[in-house]
C-alpha cells in the first residue's frame, strides 16, 4: 500500500481535488484545510479525560434517540466504510487507504457480491433467500425453560464464525441481532412478492430476488435519512442539502468515503453507547431479570470473543426495549451526544493497544491529518465554538491546557459542538451538515438508489404513517419483535 510521509492533498500542493478521489478509496471533503496535528501526549489526555463519569445518571440520556439506533448506526457504518490500517501507521494518505465496503447505502454488508457469487450466504434449496441461524442447543444460563435452537441467530459454520457479509456485524450482540432483522427483512419481502402481497411498478421485471433487494435497499436508504439522521442531527441541514444540494461532498461519478466523516463526525455513535441495557425479561435489571446486559457481556456473545455461540435463546433481543414499538414497554435510550464514553470503552477487547477508544479516534484523526474542528467550521460559514464554549467541564479543562480550546481535533468539536449547539440530543453545525451532505452524497452518487432512479418515490410497506417508513415499521413488518415472550 503506497505510503506518504505527510499528509493528503494539502493547499499548495499539486494535488487532486476532492472531485477526483478514486472510488473505492477514502479522500478528503476540505483538501485545501491543513491538517491538525496536535502531540499524542495531548491527544492521549484528551481522550482520557472523555469519560462519562455517571453513566447511570439518566440526565445522560438522549430521549430523542432510542438505543436501537447505536446500533443501527453501527450496521450503517459497517455497511459504508470499512478501513483495516493499523493504528500505527502513521501519516496517512487517505487516497492511498482501501475501503473495503462500497461507498454506498446498497447494504453490501448484507447481500456481499450476491447469490451468484456468494452463495453460501443463501439458502441453497432458495438462493432468494438469506440463512437464517438457530440459536444454542444447549439452554442458557439465564432461563433454561426457553426452547432451544430458535431460528434467531446469525447463520455460523460449524466453527461458529458467522456466515455474513462483513464479520464487523457479529462484533457485539446488538449489531448481530439488527444484522439479523435485516436478513429476515428480505426474507418476509421475497415471502410477500411470492404471494402477491407485495407490488410495486418498480419491481416489475425482476426476478424476485431483484426486486427484493432493491425493495429491502430502498426502505433501508429511506430509514437512513428520514428516521435515523433525522433524529440525530439539526433536520435543517437536511432540507437544505436535500433541496439546495451539496456544497461540500463533491465528487466525479461516483462517490468516495470522506475521511473526515469515517474518522471524524460519524464516530458519534461511541457517545451514544450505553454501559448496560434492559436487553430482554432475563437480562434486564428490572423486576424478575437475571442481570443488565453489559457491554462485556453483549461482546462474550459472539463468535469473535470464541466463547458462547450460537447464541443461547434467553439472548434474543426484546426489540420493544430498543425502538418505539409498544407503548406498554420503556425503551433503552441512547446516551448523549457529548464528549463523553462510557468507561468500557476504554478497555477494548479485540484490539491492538491503544485500548481506549477515544484515544484512538483522535489519534486515528492526527494520522489522517484531519482539519481543526474550527477551521472546519469557518470553512463551512459557521461561527466556531469559542474558547468559552470549549474550555467547559473535565474534558475542556484538559482541552484547555493542550491548546484545543483554540484548535480542536475535529471528533472532539463535533461531539462538543453536540453538547453545546444541541444539548446533547442532536449533532451542532458542523456535524450535522457533513453527515447530511455525506449520507445525501452516498445515496445521490449510486446510479441504482432511490434518489437517482425514482427521486419521487416513496415507502410501499405497511407502516405507521402511509408513504414514510421507519425502524419500528421495518420490524413490526418483520413480526419478531420478542421471540421469548414477556
Ligand atoms: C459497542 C459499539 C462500538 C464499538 C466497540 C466500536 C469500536 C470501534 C473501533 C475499535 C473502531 C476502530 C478504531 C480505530 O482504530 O480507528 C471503530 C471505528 C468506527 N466506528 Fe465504531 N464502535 C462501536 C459503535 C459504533 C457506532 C454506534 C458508530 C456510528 C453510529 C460507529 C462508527 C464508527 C466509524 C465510522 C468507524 C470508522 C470505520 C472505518 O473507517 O473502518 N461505531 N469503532
Amino acid at each position: 500500500m503506497l505510503r506518504r510521509h505527510g499528509f493528503g492533498p494539502r493547499k499548495g500542493e499539486h494535488q487532486p481535488p476532492s472531485e477526483f478521489a478514486p472510488t473505492g478509496k477514502f479522500g478528503r471533503m476540505f483538501p485545501n484545510l491543513p491538517a491538525f496535528t496536535p502531540s499524542e501526549e495531548g491527544l492521549t489526555q484528551l481522550g482520557n479525560a472523555m469519560n462519562d463519569t455517571d453513566p447511570n445518571n439518566p440526565k445522560g440520556d438522549n430521549i430523542n434517540v432510542p438505543a436501537g439506533y447505536t446500533y443501527l448506526g453501527q450496521f450503517i457504518d459497517h455497511d459504508i466504510t470499512f478501513d483495516t490500517t493499523a493504528l500505527g501507521d502513521m501519516m496517512v494518505d487517505p487516497l492511498a487507504v482501501k475501503n473495503f465496503r462500497t461507498p454506498k447505502l446498497d447494504l453490501d454488508s448484507l447481500y456481499g457480491s450476491g447469490p451468484d457469487v456468494q452463495p453460501y450466504l443463501y439458502q441453497i434449496d432458495d438462493s432468494d433467500l438469506f440463512l437464517i441461524g438457530k440459536t444454542n442447543q444447549q439452554p442458557g444460563g439465564g432461563d433454561s425453560s426457553i426452547p432451544t435452537e430458535l431460528p434467531n441467530d446469525l447463520p455460523r459454520s460449524p466453527s461458529t464464525l458467522a456466515i455474513i457479509g462483513d464479520p464487523r456485524n457479529d462484533e457485539n450482540l446488538i449489531v448481530a441481532q439488527t444484522h439479523l432483522a435485516f436478513l429476515k427483512f428480505h426474507n418476509k419481502i421475497v415471502e410477500g412478492i411470492r404471494d402477491g402481497s407485495i407490488k410495486s411498478d418498480s419491481i416489475m421485471g425482476k426476478s424476485t430476488f431483484e426486486a427484493a433487494r432493491e425493495l429491502v435497499v430502498w426502505h433501508y436508504q429511506w430509514i437512513v435519512l428520514f428516521d435515523f439522521l433525522s433524529r440525530v442531527i439539526d433536520q435543517k441541514q437536511l432540507i437544505e442539502v436535500l433541496e439546495g444540494g451539496r456544497r461540500f461532498f463533491k465528487f466525479g461519478q461516483d462517490p468516495f468515503m470522506p475521511v473526515e466523516f469515517s474518522v471524524a463526525a460519524y464516530r458519534l455513535g461511541h457517545s451514544m453507547i450505553r454501559a448496560d441495557y434492559d436487553y430482554n425479561r432475563v437480562f434486564t435489571s428490572r423486576p424478575g431479570g437475571v442481570t443488565p446486559a453489559t457491554l462485556q457481556l453483549l461482546f462474550l456473545f459472539t463468535a469473535q470473543s470464541g466463547q458462547i455461540v450460537p447464541i443461547p435463546s434467553d439472548w434474543i433481543i426484546d426489540w420493544r426495549r430498543f425502538f418505539p414499538i409498544d407503548p406498554n414497554v420503556p425503551v433503552n435510550l441512547s446516551r448523549q451526544l457529548d464528549p463523553f464514553l462510557v468507561d468500557p470503552l476504554k478497555n477494548l477487547p479485540n484490539v491492538p493497544p491503544p485500548n481506549s477508544l477515544a484515544v484512538r479516534n483522535l489519534l486515528r484523526g492526527r494520522n489522517l491529518g484531519l482539519p481543526a474542528g474550527q477551521d472546519v467550521a469557518r470553512c463551512m460559514g459557521f461561527r466556531p465554538l469559542s474558547k468559552e464554549d470549549i474550555s467547559t467541564g473535565q474534558d475542556g479543562n484538559v482541552a484547555a491546557q493542550f491548546g484545543f480550546d483554540v484548535k480542536s481535533p475535529l471528533w472532539y468539536y463535533i461531539l462538543k459542538e453536540a453538547q453545546i449547539q444541541g444539548n446533547g440530543v442532536r449533532l451542532g453545525d458542523v456535524g450535522s451538515r457533513i453527515l447530511a451532505e455525506v449520507f445525501v452524497g452516498l445515496i445521490e452518487g449510486d446510479r441504482n438508489s432511490f434518489l437517482s432512479r425514482c427521486s419521487q418515490w416513496t415507502p410501499i410497506l405497511p407502516s405507521e404513517k402511509p408513504g414514510t417508513f421507519t425502524m419500528t415499521d421495518l420490524l413490526k413488518f418483520v413480526g419478531d419483535a420478542n421471540p421469548i415472550g414477556d
